[in-house]
């Protein structure tokens, strides 16, 4: 019999090439290539080996960890993936999806690999569904939403871990032979112990500015999986998606499992690139509106925790107004009655008005806003519930707990069950409520202070193990509702400090809270960490009392996002108050290209005692430089730094700004001209040797 031919699919973005490889020997689906654009595609065909099976299965050849395993509903534990057909959608000049059809030729399961890529942005957004028309249900053990393969002679991970105020930290190791897993199974969340991204250089460790390297991370709010698997040839299998730990799926005939998106691009310019291609494509793509400003606000948390009045928060409003910013939000505490919220052991769940901290609700509040002309947000915790509470009582079954063990309590809280629909319409309601009795409500600071642990769903009955999966997509069919209804809120995404980021969730939200850690010093090296994969625009930052920094290093490290307040501000001297003031509106003229440009980080405080980083916009006329001196030892010098991504034939023009009210300039280069061409080549002196200062410069043409 005649071998059928290869057939080549090839999908690619500008700068990047992904080949799969049908191979006419044995019907199955190959990636031949990733990296690189290629001048012609077409030789990839010429080579013998087809490369890797693209979607390992498990129980014929597979000696390694498979993307995907099942059993048959007659016992039957393998699986073996045909190519059938491929088809590509053109959704418009950037993005084209690619939808891959492979079958089991004995069982009626078939599984699509699809794709969709972002020319412009060079990312790939690769997810895949599954689906069988068996007689009875089958269960999925293993559904990675994607399987990438590299050869390469090393393989260097950057990972992303930490803790309630200490997310981001960064670690860069050599992958060894064997199976390296990066994954949490928190079930509310993704993020918190570790951080669903990675970096993965080709070879040699890769820089800021060169070397090869793939940024990836996966778009789902619950427990997640990276698992890296060097086999006996020195080859690299990454497989990503939903941590398959203690869930396996009961799939029902006919009925669709589609796994989360993951993300990632491929830069062999280094991780600046990389990030900067995930910017893009979070900014166009990824964020909900992330094309549109954001509100600067002043917060209450920090200032009166549970422990306010009307009198207090109408000052607080005031404040807003006075400092400048957009709006104000009130954080926990506003609500429940029976046991009132006066702490955290109470009150969650109940979500009317507290009378005696508001007797007449939250309504004179969000009059006062709009007298003096700010916006006003407020903080729920939709998903929880405390065992003090109206809810507890009224809906024991409502809740994530065993029925016959101790429950388990973090923050004094538990999880509601949200695979529970009527819990769903609860959820939805809260939010709804909110915007239909008081529809000057402008923004919400949306928490999730737990994760869950001793958890069992009255409402899966014989289906635990769906929990994890369900509760996540639980979630977002609410949010989806809610989005329906209210597409533009502004919403923040918060998780006790900086639990929940990851792009499934921020379809749905405008930005999210980085960590609950806002001394400055620590702030740097979080907010460097979330850079590398997450637009400024997202990242919340707060000017609060943490830390003992001058006011302009606080407010310097909290430019670098979305910058906001939570500090007494009538407790400010006049010199402070027109300090923020002035930053205030420097921000609001300068923000779009710190939401909207380009990000090249200049030095790493992982390599200095110093972080340096810039923004450019988009016509390269305008940049943002910062700057900030943590520690120095004696004698130390810092050199000048080179500026990225200038025009090298335009002239900027630098000018300090954010400086104390005394009038003083620090800067030398203050007031200074020069091509773009020297200041990528020769480089300013930024910054100063003084331990925890810190400038601000603004480039113009
Ligand atoms: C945790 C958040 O990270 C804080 O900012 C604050 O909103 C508290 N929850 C309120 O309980």
């Amino acid at each position: 019999m005649q071998q059928a031919k290869d057939v080549l699919i090839p999908l690619g973005t500008k700068n990047i090439d992904m080949v799969f490889k049908v191979s006419g020997r044995d019907g199955r689906l190959y990636q031949a290539y990733l990296g690189a654009k290629l001048v012609n595609i077409e030789e990839i065909g010429k080579l013998r080996d087809p490369g890797h099976i693209a979607y390992a299965t498990y129980g014929t050849d597979n000696l390694f960890e498979p993307a995907i395993r099942m059993t048959h509903n007659d016992g039957n534990p393998s699986l073996e993936l045909k190519y059938i057909s491929h088809q590509v959608e053109k959704v418009d000049g950037d993005v084209s999806i690619t939808h891959i059809r492979l079958k089991d030729p004995v069982y009626p399961v078939e599984v699509t690999l699809n794709f969709r890529t972002f020319a412009d942005e060079d990312v790939i957004e690769q997810w895949v569904e599954i689906i069988h028309h068996e007689s009875k249900p089958l269960t999925i053990f293993n559904y990675a939403s994607s399987m990438l393969n590299f050869d390469a002679n090393k393989y260097w991970l950057t990972q992303f871990h930490g803790d309630w105020a200490e997310e981001m930290r960064m670690q860069e190791s050599e992958l060894t032979s064997g199976i390296k897993i990066i994954d949490s199974k928190l079930g509310s969340r993704a993020h918190m112990y570790e951080t669903p991204v990675f970096f993965l250089s080709l070879n040699g460790k890769s820089g800021e500015n060169s070397g090869n390297v793939v940024a990836g991370t996966l778009g789902w709010s619950g427990n997640f999986q990276f698992l890296f698997e060097i086999d006996e040839k020195n080859s690299l299998r990454i497989l990503s998606g939903i941590n398959p730990f203690a869930s396996e799926y009961s799939l029902q005939p006919g009925k669709s499992f589609i796994t989360p998106s993951m993300i990632f691009t491929f830069s062999s310019l280094g991780k600046g690139l990389a990030s900067r291609n995930l910017h893009h494509w979070a900014l166009k793509y990824g964020i909900m509106d992330a094309s549109k400003p954001r509100l600067t606000l002043l917060n209450n948390w920090e200032t009166t925790g549970f422990n306010f009045d009307e009198k207090k928060l109408t000052d607080l409003i005031d404040d807003t107004k006075k400092m400048g910013l957009d709006l104000f939000l009130l954080d926990d505490g506003w609500f429940a009655n029976k046991y009132p919220r006066n702490n955290d052991h109470a009150g969650l769940g109940d979500w009317q008005e507290n009378t005696a901290k508001l007797p007449q609700g939250i309504g004179p509040l969000v009059k006062e806003a709009e007298n003096v002309g700010v916006k006003f947000g407020i903080w729920i915790e939709p998903e929880m519930v405390n065992p003090k509470s109206e809810l507890y009582e009224k809906h024991p079954d409502w809740i994530l707990k065993l029925p016959n063990r101790p429950e388990n309590y973090s923050r004094n809280q538990l999880v509601l069950d949200l695979t529970n629909p009527q819990v769903q319409a609860f959820v939805f309601d809260i939010v709804d409520g909110l915007l239909t009795k008081y529809p000057g409500i402008a923004f919400f600071k949306w928490d999730c202070n737990r994760m869950m642990t001793s958890a069992y769903s009255v409402y899966l009955k014989d289906n635990q193990s769906h929990l994890y999966i369900e509760y996540v997509r639980s979630l977002y069919s609410i949010l989806e509702k809610l989005r329906q209804k209210y597409p533009h809120v502004p919403m923040m995404l918060c998780s006790g400090g900086g639990g929940r980021v990851d792009y499934g969730a921020l379809r749905y939200f405008t930005e999210f809270w980085a960590s609950d850690n806002t001394d400055p010093v620590e702030r740097i090296y979080i907010q460097w960490g979330y850079s590398y994969f997450f637009p400024s625009i997202a990242v919340c930052n707060h000017i609060t009392s943490w830390g003992k920094q001058s006011l302009k290093f606080r407010t310097d490290v909290a430019m670098m996002g979305k910058m906001g307040y939570d500090i007494q501000v009538k407790n400010f001297t006049e010199n402070e108050l027109k300090f923020s003031q002035n930053a205030i509106a420097n921000y609001k003229r300068l923000s779009d290209i710190i939401w909207h440009g380009d990000l090249y980080r200049l030095i790493s405080p992982y390599e200095e005692n110093r972080a340096v980083l810039m923004y450019v916009n988009e016509a390269k006329s305008k940049a943002v430089l910062f700057a900030y001196t943590m520690n120095t030892r004696f004698g130390e010098t810092f050199n000048r730094v080179l500026l990225q991504g200038l025009d090298p034939v335009k002239t900027y023009r630098i000018q300090e700004i954010n400086l104390p009210p005394d009038g003083r300039n620090f800067n030398m280069e203050n007031g200074r001209s020069y091509s773009g061409d020297y200041l990528m080549k020769t480089g300013l002196s930024v910054g100063f040797a003084s331990p925890l200062t810190s400038t601000v410069l603004e480039i113009s043409e």
